[in-house]
């Protein structure tokens, strides 16, 4: 009998573990919300179960002195006050894990940093008006989002370090997760600097509108794009790509390509966290065609407990040097 006491110590012992495993390396599918009415609710968008991790597009007016502008399409009206009904969707969502951010960005609009103290600036709104701070006027109402996408594809890039520094800063009061959405070419213009600062917690790499670096009859410009992007400084860093060939002005990759050219070179690396889709209006099938796809693989070999690294997913070639998790 006194042999057995221990066991269930062991057992919790890793079962803490495999969770801590779990949410330290978990990998996911991301995808952007708010750009055509007729998507389908963001209640809806989570409670597919396809995602992880939602956007909310876009926050297309910012910085220089102008009056922030929130435009998500037919969704709501924010000068009206309508979108503050979010909150109770967003804390839906992540009730179910999954992590809503506000995506800086997009092609109307105006985002531009005037200077360091302008970024500064802007961080204090988007803490007051979206995160844990607080402000009589937050369009999105009283839900706190995990944190800030920064889609930022025109203007100088200049102050966007700055930016995420700011927002950085906040994370002492509540964790701020910063995202970056460059587009395929290494390094991106507008956003390497900020990238740079290693703040952000994902990169999620647009694979499209970019022939140099976009999937076409073949993956090899993708892979070769995505092996520069490994050495970016972020720990976390995601495939994008468009939802439907409609999605984007090239770049589509078929999800049983995905799964057979794409997936199985970038997987080996240890960055790899999932997958981007833009976006959810173009997402009829795509994300759950590719569901189970995504898993980041795990250097077993480090552990000598590997197979329980992997639960629920099996670890192949449990005894070679190098395992990958998968679905099983
Ligand atoms: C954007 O805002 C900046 C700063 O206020 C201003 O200088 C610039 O002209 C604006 N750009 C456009 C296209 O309106």
């Amino acid at each position: 009998m006194a042999g057995l006491t221990w066991l269930p110590v062991l057992a919790s012992s890793l079962l803490m573990m495999v969770s801590l495993f779990h949410s330290s390396q978990a990998a996911g599918v991301a995808v952007y919300w708010g750009q055509n009415g007729d998507e389908g609710s963001l209640a809806d968008t989570c409670a597919s179960g396809n995602y992880q991790f939602v956007n909310l597009a876009f926050l297309t007016t910012f910085g220089g002195g102008n009056t922030p502008v929130l435009n998500l399409a037919g969704h709501c009206n924010p000068g009206a006050g309508t979108c503050t009904s979010l909150s109770v969707e967003i804390n839906d969502c992540q009730n179910q894990n999954i992590k809503v951010l506000l995506s800086l960005g997009g092609a109307v609009g105006n985002q531009s940093l005037t200077s360091a103290d302008d970024a500064r600036q802007v961080a204090t709104y988007l803490w007051n008006n979206f995160l844990g701070g607080q402000s009589r006027s937050r369009p999105l109402g009283h839900a706190v989002l995990d944190g800030i996408d920064f889609a930022i594809e025109s203007g100088t890039g200049l102050y966007w370090d700055n930016l995420a520094r700011a927002l950085s800063g906040f994370s002492s009061q509540k964790k701020v997760y910063l995202s970056a959405a460059p587009q395929c070419p290494f390094p991106d213009a507008d956003l390497s600097t900020a990238i740079s600062t290693g703040l952000f917690d994902y990169v999620w790499i647009q694979f499209y509108n970019n022939g140099q670096c976009q999937y076409s009859t073949n993956a090899d410009n993708l892979i070769a794009a995505w092996n520069q992007w490994t050495s970016v400084h972020s720990n976390q860093i995601f495939l994008g790509v468009p939802a439907a060939p409609a999605a984007a002005d090239g770049g589509y990759i078929p999800p049983d390509a995905v799964i057979s050219q794409v997936l199985p070179s970038i997987k080996s690396s240890h960055k790899y966290a999932g997958v981007m889709i833009w976006n959810k209006y173009f997402d009829s099938g795509y994300s759950s065609a590719i569901k189970g796809c995504c898993f980041q693989p795990f250097d077993c070999s480090r552990l000598w407990l590997s197979f329980i690294f992997c639960w629920p997913f099996t670890c192949s070639h449990p005894w070679l040097s190098f395992i990958t998790c998968r679905p099983s």
